[in-house]
C-alpha cells in the first residue's frame, strides 16, 4: 500500500459499518496498543488505551507487551516509543505530523552550541528529533523538567533545549542559569495576553491555566503552569468551576469528560478569530488513518539502530530520574 503521502489514502470499505468498531477489533486482532496524546481529535483519545501527556506515553511505551503500537500524536512521540521498545511495531496514523518547536532545533545546529559550551550538562526537551535526542545527557517533558533539573547538584552547569519558554520557567522555579537554546513551539506562542485578561475580567472567578511552552507574561498571570497532565490534575482537584485553558485546545476534551460540572473556556490565540488554538500537527490524524495504519500496519516508524541506541540513553536516564 502506498504511504508516499505520509499516511495510506484508500477509502474505508463499504461493509465497514462502525468505524469505531472497526478499529476496536483490528485492534485486538492485531495485539495492537492505540496511544493517544491529549491534544489529539476527541474521537481518537475516546478509542485509545492509554491516553496522556509526553511523559506518560513514554512510560506507557516502555512498559507495553503489546506487539504494535499504535502512536496517535505528533511524530518525534512515535519516534521516542520506538527507541524505548525497537523489537515492536511502532504505527502512526500520520507520518508528516511533525512539531515545529521540534523543527525549531537542527541537530547540526545543537551540536555546536554544545560545542560553544563546554562542560555543560545537556538536558533537552522530548519534542526533538533522534538525532537531538542522541547528543542529549538526560531527556525531559514538561512535566519532569522541574524534578529533573532539582536532582542535579546546584553548581551543574547546563544547556537547556530547544524551547525557551520552558527554559526560562525552569530557571525561574529552580533559581538555576541555565544556557537556553532558543526554540519555540508555534501553538503555545500564539496565545494572546491582553485576550485571556479580557476573559478574565469577564470571567472573574476562573482560574487561569498555563502550559509553560507559553510565553513568560503568561506564566505570570497564570494560577497553575503545567504540563498538560499537571492541568488536567489541578482543574479535577480545584474547588473552582471555571477555567480559562492556554494549552492545545484537545485537552478540554478529556477536562470535560473528567470535569463535566466545571466550565472550561479555551484561551484564544493572537492572530485568529476562531477562539481556540489547536495544533495543526496533532489534528492530523484522523479516524480514517487511523483504520488504515491498523489495517495495513503503515506508516511505520523506523529508527536507525545505532542512532537508536544513542537517543535511547538520556530517554531512559529521564525514566529513571522520574
Ligand atoms: P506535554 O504533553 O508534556 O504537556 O507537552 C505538550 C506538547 O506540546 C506535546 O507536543
Ligand atoms: Fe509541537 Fe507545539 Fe504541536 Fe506540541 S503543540 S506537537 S510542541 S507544534
Amino acid at each position: 500500500m502506498n504511504v508516499e503521502k505520509g499516511y495510506i489514502d484508500a477509502p474505508v470499505p463499504a461493509e465497514v459499518k462502525d468505524l469505531k468498531e472497526e478499529i476496536a477489533r483490528l485492534k485486538k486482532e492485531k495485539k495492537a496498543v492505540i496511544m493517544a496524546h491529549y491534544y489529539q481529535k476527541g474521537e481518537i483519545q475516546d478509542l485509545a488505551d492509554y491516553i496522556g501527556d509526553s511523559l506518560a506515553l513514554a512510560q506507557k511505551a516502555a512498559q507495553t507487551d503489546a506487539e504494535i503500537i499504535v502512536m496517535c500524536g505528533v511524530h518525534f512521540m512515535g519516534e521516542t516509543a520506538k527507541i524505548l521498545c525497537p523489537d515492536r511495531k511502532v504505527l502512526i496514523p500520520d507520518m508528516t505530523a511533525g512539531c515545529s518547536l521540534a523543527d525549531s532545533c537542527p541537530a547540526e545546529e545543537y551540536a555546536e552550541f554544545i560545542k560553544a559550551h563546554p562542560g555543560h550538562t545537556v538536558i533537552s526537551y522530548v519534542n526533538t528529533t533522534a538525532e537531538v535526542k542522541a547528543l542529549t545527557d538526560i531527556m525531559v517533558t514538561s512535566g519532569n523538567a522541574r524534578k529533573i533539573v532539582d536532582s542535579l547538584p546546584s553548581d551543574e552547569k547546563i544547556i537547556f533545549g530547544p524551547d525557551r519558554n520552558l527554559g526560562e520557567y525552569i530557571n525561574s522555579v529552580t533559581g538555576r542559569e541555565m544556557v537556553l537554546w532558543n526554540g519555540a513551539c508555534h501553538v503555545h506562542e500564539r496565545f494572546s495576553l491582553e485576550k485571556i485578561k479580557e476573559l478574565k475580567k469577564e470571567h472573574p472567578q476562573a482560574e487561569i491555566l498555563v502550559h509553560p511552552e507559553c510565553r513568560k507574561p503568561l506564566q505570570m498571570i497564570a494560577d497553575k503552569v503545567g504540563s498538560t497532565a499537571v492541568l488536567l490534575k489541578h482543574a479535577v482537584e480545584s474547588p473552582v468551576k471555571e477555567f480559562i485553558v492556554a494549552t492545545e485546545s484537545g485537552i478540554l476534551h478529556e477536562m470535560e469528560r473528567k470535569c463535566p460540572e466545571k466550565t472550561f473556556i479555551p484561551a484564544p490565540p493572537e492572530d485568529s478569530t476562531c477562539g481556540c488554538n489547536d495544533c495543526s500537527f496533532m489534528k492530523l490524524n484522523t479516524l480514517e488513518k487511523l483504520y488504515n495504519c491498523l489495517r495495513y500496519e503503515q506508516p511505520e516508524i523506523i529508527v536507525d539502530k545505532e542512532l537508536a541506541e544513542k537517543a535511547r540513553r538520556p530517554i531512559e536516564r529521564m525514566l529513571e530520574l522520574s
